[in-house]
C-alpha cells in the first residue's frame, strides 16, 4: 500500500465532488432533482464566442502547444476589458496573465507566495478553496469573520490588533460568495493601506462583478494597488463560459512574474480555440450584461419566493450569483437540505460548508431556468 503525501491528511475532499455524487445517484434513480446548489451558469455564452471556437479549427496551429502568457491579442483583449469596466491600465504585456480559470490560480499564487508555516488571511464564510489550497502548500489558514451585523465586511482595525507578522497573502473576494456583499471604494482604499502598513499581499477574487451587480469594482482601481494586490477575475460567469476554463490575474510584473514561473512549469499553455472565443467574449457590449442580468433578475424573484415558502429571510440588496438565506433560529442546515433533497428533490448548499460564520444560512445558485424555479416552488408550496 501506498501511503498519500502527508498534506493530503490536511483536506478532505471538495464538499460538491463528494455531495454531487450522491445528487447523480438520486437523479440515476429517476428522482426529478432541481440543483440549485452549484454556481455553473446553465445560459449560453455569446454566439460569437461559439463561432470563435469553431472557426479556430480551419488554422494549421489550432492542435499545438500554445503560449505560457496566451495568445497577445488575449492579454489585450483582457486589458481593454479592465480599462473599459473598471477603469484600470494594466500592460497586457508584462501585467495579465490568462489563467485557466481563477480556480487554478489559487494554488499558482499561493505556490508562488508562500512558504511552509506563513500564515494566511482567510475570509468566513468563504469559497473553501482559499484554505484547502493554503494547507496543501502547507502554510497555516487564519479566518477572519465577517458577519450580517457589519455587512460581511472585514474588521481592518480588529484584524490589526492581532498579530500579523507570520501573514504573508490575504485572500478577499467582493462581490463576496456566498453572502453576495459588495466591498466599498473607501473599503479597497482601506484594504491597500493596510497591506502596506503591514507588508502583506492582497489577492482580491473578483469573479461575481457583472453579475446583479451595478457598480463593478476592482481593488486595482485605488491608486498604489499594484504594489501589494494581484487581482484574479474569470469569465466563468461573467459570460456563461464556466467550464470553457478561461480565468486571468492581473497585477505588477514583479508578481506576475512569480505566478508564472510556477503556472510555466504546470500547464504548456491554452487551448487555442478558447482563446480565440475568449478574446471574443471579451469584446461583449454592455447590452450582454443588461441582458444577462435581466434574466438573473427574473430567476432571484422566484428564488425569493422560494426561500420565503422555507421560512428563510434574505438581504434584497446583495449582488452575485447566488441568494443567501438565513434559516428560521435553531433549525440545522444539514439535515434541513437534505430533507428538501430527499422529500422535494431540491438540491440547496448548506451555508457551513463556507465556514463556521456561515451556520444557520443556505445559499440558492440562479443557475436554474425560470420553469425549473417554477418547479421548485410548486414542490414545496403543494406539500405545506
Ligand atoms: C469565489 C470564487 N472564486 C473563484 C471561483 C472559481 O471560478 P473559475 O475557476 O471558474 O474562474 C469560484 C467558483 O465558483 C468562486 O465562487
Amino acid at each position: 500500500m501506498i501511503t498519500v503525501a502527508n498534506r493530503l491528511q490536511t483536506v478532505e475532499e471538495y464538499y460538491f465532488s463528494k455531495k454531487l455524487r450522491e445528487v447523480n445517484a438520486l437523479k440515476a434513480s429517476g428522482k426529478p432533482i432541481i440543483n440549485l446548489g452549484i454556481g455553473s451558469p446553465d445560459l449560453m455564452p455569446p454566439q460569437r464566442v461559439v463561432d470563435a471556437i469553431t472557426e479556430s479549427f480551419k488554422y494549421p496551429n489550432v492542435h499545438q502547444y500554445q503560449s505560457y502568457q496566451g495568445l497577445p491579442e488575449l492579454r489585450e483583449a483582457m486589458g481593454a476589458f479592465y480599462k473599459a469596466q473598471f477603469g484600470v491600465n494594466v500592460d497586457p504585456a508584462s501585467e495579465i496573465l490568462p489563467l485557466m480559470g481563477s480556480k487554478e490560480g489559487i494554488l499558482h499564487i499561493s505556490m508562488a507566495f508562500l512558504n511552509a508555516g506563513d500564515e494566511v488571511l482567510i475570509p468566513n464564510p468563504g469559497y473553501p478553496t482559499y484554505a484547502s489550497v493554503t494547507k496543501l502548500v502547507e502554510a497555516k489558514a487564519v479566518t477572519y469573520n465577517l458577519d450580517e451585523t457589519n455587512g460581511w465586511l472585514p474588521d481592518l482595525d480588529a484584524l490589526e490588533q492581532t498579530d500579523l507578522s507570520k501573514v504573508k497573502v490575504m485572500w478577499v473576494n467582493y462581490p463576496h460568495m456566498p453572502t453576495g456583499a459588495n466591498a466599498t471604494e473607501a473599503l479597497y482604499q482601506d484594504l491597500v493601506a493596510f497591506a502596506k502598513r503591514n507588508d502583506i499581499l492582497i489577492v482580491n477574487d473578483n469573479p461575481y462583478s457583472f453579475v446583479l451587480n451595478n457598480n463593478p469594482r476592482s481593488i486595482l482601481s485605488v491608486p498604489g494597488a499594484k504594489d501589494v494586490c494581484v487581482e484574479l477575475n474569470s469569465l466563468s460567469k461573467t459570460f456563461n463560459m464556466a467550464g470553457w476554463r478561461v480565468g486571468m490575474v492581473l497585477g505588477n510584473a514583479e508578481h506576475l512574474g512569480a505566478i508564472l514561473k510556477v503556472k510555466s512549469n504546470m500547464d504548456s499553455g491554452m487551448f487555442y480555440g478558447i482563446q480565440k472565443g475568449a478574446i471574443e467574449a471579451l469584446k461583449s457590449t454592455d447590452e450582454w450584461f443588461k441582458n444577462l442580468n435581466v434574466a438573473y433578475e427574473k430567476r432571484r424573484k422566484l428564488v425569493w419566493e422560494l426561500a420565503d415558502l422555507l421560512g428563510c429571510t434574505y438581504d434584497e440588496s446583495t449582488t452575485g450569483l447566488f441568494v443567501w438565506s438565513k434559516l428560521p433560529a435553531g433549525v440545522d442546515a444539514e439535515s434541513f437540505i437534505d430533507k428538501i433533497l430527499y422529500d422535494n428533490s431540491i438540491f440547496i448548499t448548506p451555508g457551513i460548508i463556507f465556514g463556521s460564520q456561515g451556520k444557520g444560512y443556505i445559499r440558492f445558485s440562479l443557475c436554474a431556468s425560470e420553469e425549473q424555479l417554477q418547479e421548485a416552488i410548486t414542490r414545496i408550496r403543494t406539500q405545506n
